[in-house]
C-alpha cells in the first residue's frame, strides 16, 4: 500500500492556511491542521466532509510543549511528514511611536517565533526520513516599506533570512526550505487591516480598499487559494530543485 503524503499546516483556521489545508487534502495529502481558534474543527469538518483526510487540534505556536506534542503526534499518527506549512501570522498595524513592546514581543513571537519552533520540531522527524519540504510565510512586507507595518515587516524580514539560512543548514538531509511571500491577500487579516486604516485615516473602507487593491499590477487582491497553489508547489517534486528561495506572489508590487 503506497501511504499518503503527510502534511502539519499552521493558522489553517482561515485565510491561507485554510485554503492551503483543502488545497493539500484534495490533492491526497493527510492534512494535521493546528489554529488557536474553534473554527479550525469546522475546516477539518469540511475536509473529511469532502473525502479528506484531517487532524485537527487547537494550539497556539508560540507554545513549544504543544507544538512539540502536535509534531509528535503526527509523527505517531502517520508515521511521516512530508511537508510542514508555517502559516500562521497576525499583524499590527501601527505608528511606530504608539507601538508597546507587548505588541512587539506579541508579532515577533508569532511570526517569527511560531515558525522556529514548528521547524525545530518537525526537523528531527524530517532528517530521519532523509527528505521534506518546509514551506514558511514571508510577505511584501518583507520587501518593502510599508507606513505603519515596520515591526510586522521586521518579522517578516526575518523569516525570509531564517528560511534561507535553514534551507543551508538542512540541505545534507534532502530537505528543502522555502517561503512564500504574498501581496494582498482577500483573508480575515488583511480586512481586518484595512478596517483599522479606515477608523484611523477617516477614509471609507471601500477606498482605503481600491488604493491597497492598486498595488497589484492586476488592481485586485489575491484570492487565498492562489496562495495557497503556491505553497502546494514548493511543497512537491515539481520543486525538487529549489531551496533557499522566497517565492513573491504578490502580482508585481515588488517588481514596481
Ligand atoms: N492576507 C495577506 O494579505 C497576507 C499578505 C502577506 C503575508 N500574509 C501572511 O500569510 C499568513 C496567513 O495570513 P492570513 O491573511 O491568512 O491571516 P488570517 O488572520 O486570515 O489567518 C491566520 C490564522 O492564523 C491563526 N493564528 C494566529 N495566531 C496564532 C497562533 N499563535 N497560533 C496558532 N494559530 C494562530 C489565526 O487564528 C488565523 O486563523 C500570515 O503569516 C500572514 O502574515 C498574509
Amino acid at each position: 500500500m503506497t501511504r499518503k503524503k503527510t502534511a502539519i499546516i499552521t493558522g489553517a483556521a482561515n485565510g491561507i492556511g485554510e485554503a492551503a489545508a483543502k488545497l493539500f487534502a484534495e490533492k491526497g495529502y493527510a492534512v494535521a491542521i493546528m489554529d488557536v481558534v474553534e473554527k479550525v474543527f469546522d475546516v477539518q469538518k469540511e475536509i473529511i466532509s469532502s473525502g479528506g483526510e484531517c487532524l485537527a487540534r487547537r494550539g497556539d505556536v508560540t507554545n513549544e510543549s504543544e507544538v512539540k506534542s502536535r509534531v509528535e503526534e503526527v509523527a505517531a499518527t502517520w508515521g511521516r511528514i512530508d511537508v510542514l506549512n508555517a502559516n500562521a501570522g497576525i499583524v499590527i498595524v501601527k505608528p511606530l511611536d504608539e507601538t508597546d513592546w507587548s505588541d512587539f514581543r506579541r508579532v515577533t513571537d508569532v511570526n517569527l517565533g511560531g515558525i522556529f519552533l514548528f521547524c525545530k520540531h518537525v526537523l528531527p522527524v524530517m532528517k530521519k526520513q532523509k527528505s521534506g519540504a518546509i514551506v514558511t510565510m514571508g510577505s511584501v512586507s518583507g520587501h518593502v516599506g510599508q507606513t505603519d507595518h515596520a515591526i510586522y515587516g521586521a518579522t517578516k524580514g526575518a523569516v525570509i533570512a531564517f528560511t534561507r539560512a535553514v534551507a543551508w543548514e538542512v540541505a545534507p538531509w534532502g530537505i528543502r526550505v522555502n517561503s512564500v511571500s504574498p501581496g494582498s491577500v482577500d483573508t480575515p487579516m488583511l480586512r481586518g487591516d484595512i478596517a483599522l486604516e479606515s477608523k484611523r485615516t477617516g477614509k471609507p473602507f471601500d477606498e482605503v480598499k481600491k488604493i491597497r487593491e492598486a498595488e497589484q499590477a492586476f488592481n485586485r487582491w489575491a484570492d487565498p487559494v492562489e496562495i495557497a497553489r503556491s505553497i502546494y508547489f514548493l511543497a512537491g517534486d515539481d520543486a525538487s530543485f529549489i531551496t533557499g528561495s522566497d517565492l513573491l506572489v504578490d502580482c508585481g508590487w515588488v517588481a514596481k
